[in-house]
């Protein structure tokens, strides 16, 4: 090896600074942008109707107490009407999300945060909520009470 000749390597150490540099930009501006992006286009929700059992029939009678589960990590209540038919409803209030409670002596559904009241079937009777609760597809196998599904809005 000629001794005047100084060895260099394939990548300087300046170059490596601006490739490591420039890969952090790279990562920061993505980062940055993501969110942008899925905000702009999101992605369907994919529906998944899970069948869940709530309970049976001997456990309710014509609006008395109303049967409280979770359906999709949804605060829910199950009430059977005056015809004897049921109803299955969020109980995450339509205003501010709050959670309703029925009250079986008023035959209403009642919200403590602003005086929201509800139907038996989720319409809105007073207060600011916006719109009903959403409901869920209720399904009788027998003598057990079953629930598939959001009805849509
Ligand atoms: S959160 Fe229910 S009425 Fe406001």
């Amino acid at each position: 090896m000629d001794p005047g000749v100084k060895q260099t390597s394939a990548v300087t150490r300046r170059d490596f600074l601006i490739m490591a540099l420039s890969l952090a930009g790279v990562f920061s501006a993505a980062g940055l942008l993501a969110p942008i992006v899925r905000y702009a286009f999101p992605r369907a929700k994919a529906e998944v109707a899970a069948r869940v059992r709530v309970g049976s029939t001997s456990q309710v009678k014509p609006l008395a107490e109303s049967l409280d589960f979770e359906y999709q990590e949804t605060p829910c209540s199950l009430l059977q009407l005056e015809d004897g038919t049921y109803v299955g409803l969020s109980r995450v209030c339509t205003h501010l999300g709050c959670i309703i409670t029925w009250e079986p002596d008023n035959t209403r559904f009642f919200c403590p945060c602003h005086a929201g009241v509800f139907s038996p079937t989720g319409e809105v009777l007073a207060g600011p909520p916006p719109s009903p609760l959403p409901t869920l597809k209720v399904i009788l196998e027998g003598e057990d009470i079953w629930v598939e599904g959001w009805n849509p809005a």
